[in-house]
């Protein structure tokens, strides 16, 4: 069956999306009920105020299809699960700096949490496939000796920091590559698909891993003492005529990938037939500096001033997605280029002033 044809086997399927009020969850969710899918949205709901989810996610915490509780929950997941059809594992601590503050909560929702799931999945009779949702910061800087290029000596750490921070040979991430992640959040996730291999594995039911580069587009909006999502970081602060922070001078690289083409590729990723037990990436392909994101944003904000501070811990310098398994296994490509997805970003954010996040004005009008 052609895979356009596929995601319309969808119709009338009940799937799980764990986060499913969450920005990735709740584009899942939205393109699902256009399949004729009925998703249900469990959610814990904390991770923003509430009228980020009501007016900017567009959710009804009152939809009898949206469950406002906690993955931990074993009781309400065990209620849940037998129901399903598929499962979309999106919940989790999604926030670097957040799980290095808070190791804990970490490891309470992205792994404890996990687990909960994963049981009530490897005892149902009726699952067709579980789609845990990973991150390719379970890479970190990966492995120099991979990138060792003719003209540039890359065979210590700091030989690849130097070729990268030159711009000469930005590192491509394929699946088979070793996992060193840098972060708890990192950690986190690398356990997690271990760990639904192993479970899943045991009793012969399909999993997908589905590795998301750095995703962006509307209607995302930052958190708190977050240094995750740099397009609606950067258009917020420019937004209020704020300077740029280009942590570490901005020379990380990251493959950007708009939240519309994620939704398409978790939903390709249930159902065709060759992702059956595979782990993929889901990038864009392109390699795009910090800087010349904030490069991007400047273009709609004329007048931006860029400032350089120290990196964070657990940022990697990052690198961008290898596609070839993405493009073989889905038979798809990303559409949205990183110049459309920012001018688009950015057209939505001018229209909707409560996407600015009422801290960072405060902060703004301290100045
Ligand atoms: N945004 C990115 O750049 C990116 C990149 C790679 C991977 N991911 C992964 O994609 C998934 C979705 O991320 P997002 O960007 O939509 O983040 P998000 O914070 O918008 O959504 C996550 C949702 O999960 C919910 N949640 C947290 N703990 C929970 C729990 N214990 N039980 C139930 N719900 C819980 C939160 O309330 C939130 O609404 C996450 O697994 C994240 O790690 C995101």
């Amino acid at each position: 069956m052609h895979h356009d044809d596929l995601l319309h086997t969808l119709a009338g399927k009940t799937v799980l999306v764990t986060g499913g009020a969450g920005l990735i969850g709740s584009r899942i969710t939205l393109r699902l009920r256009q399949l004729g899918a009925t998703p249900i949205a469990l959610c814990t709901l904390d991770a923003y105020p509430p009228h980020v989810y009501r007016d900017l996610f567009d959710v009804d915490a009152t939809d009898p299809d949206v469950i406002p509780g906690d993955i931990k929950d074993t009781a309400l997941v065990n209620w849940i699960m037998p129901r399903c059809d598929y499962v979309i594992h999106a919940a989790a601590l999604a926030d670097v700096a957040a799980c290095t503050r808070r190791p804990r909560s970490a490891i309470g929702t992205n792994i404890t949490g996990t687990q909960v799931l994963l049981d009530a999945a490897a005892a149902s009779n009726r699952l067709q496939r579980f789609c845990f949702v990973s991150s390719a910061s379970v890479y970190g800087n990966g492995n120099p000796e991979d990138w060792a290029s003719p003209t540039v000596e890359a065979r210590t750490v700091r030989g690849l920091l130097e070729a990268i921070y030159e711009g000469r040979t930005p590192p491509q991430f394929a699946e088979y590559a070793p996992l060193k992640p840098l972060s708890v959040y990192g950690n986190s996730k690398a356990w997690g698909e271990t760990q639904t291999a192993l479970s899943l594995g045991a009793v012969g039911i399909s999993y997908t891993v589905v590795r998301y580069f750095s995703v962006y587009g509307e209607p995302q909006t930052i958190k708190p003492n977050s240094h995750s999502w740099v397009v609606a970081w950067f258009a917020a602060r420019a937004a209020l005529g704020l300077p740029l922070h280009l942590n570490g001078g901005g020379r990380q690289i990251r493959d950007l990938i708009h939240v519309d083409d994620i939704a398409e590729a978790t939903l390709r990723a249930l159902v065709a037939p060759v992702a059956h037990n595979q782990t993929l990436n889901v990038g864009t392909g392109t390699a795009t500096s910090i800087r010349a994101v904030a490069e991007l944003v400047r273009g709609h904000f004329p007048g931006t001033v860029f400032l350089e501070t120290p990196m964070p811990p657990g940022d990697p310098l990052g690198g961008y997605a290898s596609t070839r398994l993405m493009e073989h296994v889905l038979d798809w490509r990303p559409s949205i280029t990183i110049e459309d997805g920012v001018a688009r970003y950015v057209e939505w954010l001018k229209n909707t002033p409560a996407a600015v996040p009422d801290w960072l004005e405060e902060s703004a009008s301290a100045r």
